[in-house]
């Protein structure tokens, strides 16, 4: 396990088309580098909170023989987390000559810009959209901008700038990635020399010998960056997020591991999920936003231990269970102990976790011994919002005994969150549904013992007693939506 050290005494990665190096504090946002230390006042400062999507730049990363781009919210951002990375700002994507790039001339065609703050943000997510591997669907163009807030346009004209990008006769978007998008002037020429830049810039980034004196773990920053803004800035935390050996997904007959600082986009583009989550797409929409997904690790997720973490519900649903290691033995050149632990067994109390401060997640494991998985999401509002109530289930069904008998439970583990101080992993329910016919007495008798396990309170996001009608809906739901259609 390669654990790059606390300290760089460098941070190095390219700005647009100009390289930078800074000895700043690591944990100075990308935001604030651009603005205050750079003078590129392009990229605007909304919520600070990565809701609004103002800051939205792109992030290039080698990826094997390509350079990919992401979206990313600037203000949550690190530039520790820029490390070794292609950032780009608005700057970095005007036209030198003052014409508008196409996706800025959609926006001006269907009046999708007013006072202009949040204009920046847009332009930066459409134009990662015309540049990323995503199939250039309507459907997509718009997701592309779900992480956007726009108060005084209104959304219509900007859906249709977007809806433009794709629909022009010779489309604007293509499978053809960076190439296709230099030659059309999405993105200025110099993006083609980027690639080797990167690759000369990489060698020089990292620092294995330092020490880590002061374990604290940063992944993505999306929760540590609303939470503590101030103190992240000058905090002497192990970076996470870019730990090559932490982001991967592989599986072999039986299981999927997944490394810790795997993001929920990776998910989303993951073969292994495509395949075992049909569902993947309609459910992950649910979670954040294109840009915070770009950002949020599942690791992150699991050690926030927010009672309501959208991928915590999820992987206790699959019965996971995550590796934990300990950095000083690694940065002692000793092997490091590791131990494993069942998320569910992971949750003490309220953010109270089985973990010494220590201790970091290194992988996450899952069994694929299951039929069926749902997720259900109840929020203010449908995207961008954090849940009322969530809850997830995965099951394993198996022929009736008897023919002409129901389909059997032989494994069910179901989660729920919102309504218990932690993540919760509902062991009654799961218990009672194993052995029992799929069928309505089965789901009613279930939801009585639900009620049993799970203590919702009152608070901003509804009602003690509306948070146990939410859990008992979403669980009848989960085998609405499973076994539609089977009677
Ligand atoms: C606008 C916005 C919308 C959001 N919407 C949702 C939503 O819909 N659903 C949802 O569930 N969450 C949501 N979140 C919360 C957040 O994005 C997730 O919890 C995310 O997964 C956190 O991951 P991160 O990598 O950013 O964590 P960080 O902020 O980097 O870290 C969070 C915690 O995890 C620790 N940590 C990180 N990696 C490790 C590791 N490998 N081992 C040990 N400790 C580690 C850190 O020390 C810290 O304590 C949202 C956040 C924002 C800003
Ligand atoms: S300023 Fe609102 S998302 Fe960054
Ligand atoms: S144009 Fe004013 S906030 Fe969007």
């Amino acid at each position: 396990m390669f654990l790059c050290g606390s300290k760089f005494t460098m941070i190095r990665f390219i700005l647009n088309n100009q390289t930078i190096e800074t000895d700043l504090p690591k944990g100075v946002t990308v935001l604030d580098f651009a603005r205050y230390h750079k003078n590129l006042k392009g990229t605007k400062i909304g919520c600070r909170e990565g809701d609004c999507g103002a800051c939205t730049i792109l992030v290039g990363e080698l990826s094997g023989e390509n350079i990919t781009y992401r979206t990313q919210t600037s203000c949550l951002m690190p530039i520790a987390n820029a490390n070794g990375k292609h950032i780009v700002t608005i700057e970095g994507i005007n036209k030198a000559d003052g014409e508008l790039t196409p996706v800025q001339s959609a926006l001006v065609e269907e009046s999708g810009t007013q006072c202009g703050f949040c204009t920046v943000g847009f332009v930066m997510s459409l134009t990662n959209f015309c540049i990323d591997e995503t199939p250039k669907t309507n459907e997509m163009a718009v997701s592309a901008i779900d992480g956007n807030i726009c108060r005084c346009t209104g959304y219509k004209s900007i859906e249709r700038a977007a809806l433009k990008l794709c629909d022009k006769p010779e489309p604007t978007t293509a499978a053809g990635g960076l190439n296709f998008a230099i030659e059309k002037e999405i993105v200025p020429a110099y993006f083609a020399e980027i690639k080797s830049k990167l690759e000369n810039l990489k060698p020089k980034i990292s620092n294995p010998q330092s020490q880590i004196p002061n374990p604290k773990f940063l992944a993505g920053g999306t929760d540590l960056y609303v939470q503590r803004p101030e103190e992240m800035v000058f905090a002497d935390a192990e970076n996470l997020f870019d730990n090559s050996d932490l982001r991967f997904i592989t599986e072999t007959e039986d299981s999927v591991e997944i490394g810790a600082s795997v993001v929920v986009t990776d998910l989303l583009e993951s073969e292994i999920f495509q395949k075992l989550f049909p569902n993947l797409y309609k459910h992950l929409k649910l979670v954040s936003s294109t840009p915070i997904r770009n950002m949020a690790t599942l690791a992150g997720n699991f050690v926030n231990a927010s009672p309501i973490g959208d991928m915590t519900a999820w992987f206790l649903a699959l019965d996971a269970e995550i590796e934990l290691s300990e950095p000083s033995a690694v940065a002692d050149g000793l092997t490091p102990n590791t131990r494993n632990i069942a998320l569910k067994d992971f949750y003490l109390g309220y953010k109270q976790l089985a973990k010494q401060e220590e201790e970091f997640i290194t992988k996450i494991r899952f069994r694929k011994d299951f039929t069926h998985f749902n997720f259900e999401k109840v929020c203010k509002r449908t995207f961008l919002d954090i849940a009322s109530v969530n809850t997830a289930i995965s099951l394993k069904s198996e022929p009736p005994a008897v023919a002409g008998g129901l389909n059997v439970i032989a494994k069910a583990h179901v989660s729920a969150g919102g309504v218990s101080p932690i993540p919760l992993y509902l062991r009654k329910t799961s218990e009672f549904l194993r052995g029992k016919e799929i069928n309505e007495t089965t789901i009613s008798e279930a939801n009585e013992i639900l009620q049993t396990e799970i203590s919702p309170i009152s608070d901003v996001r509804g009602s003690e007693s509306y948070k146990r009608l939410l859990a008992r809906q979403l669980f009848t739901a989960h085998f609405i939506e499973l076994f539609k259609g089977e009677k």
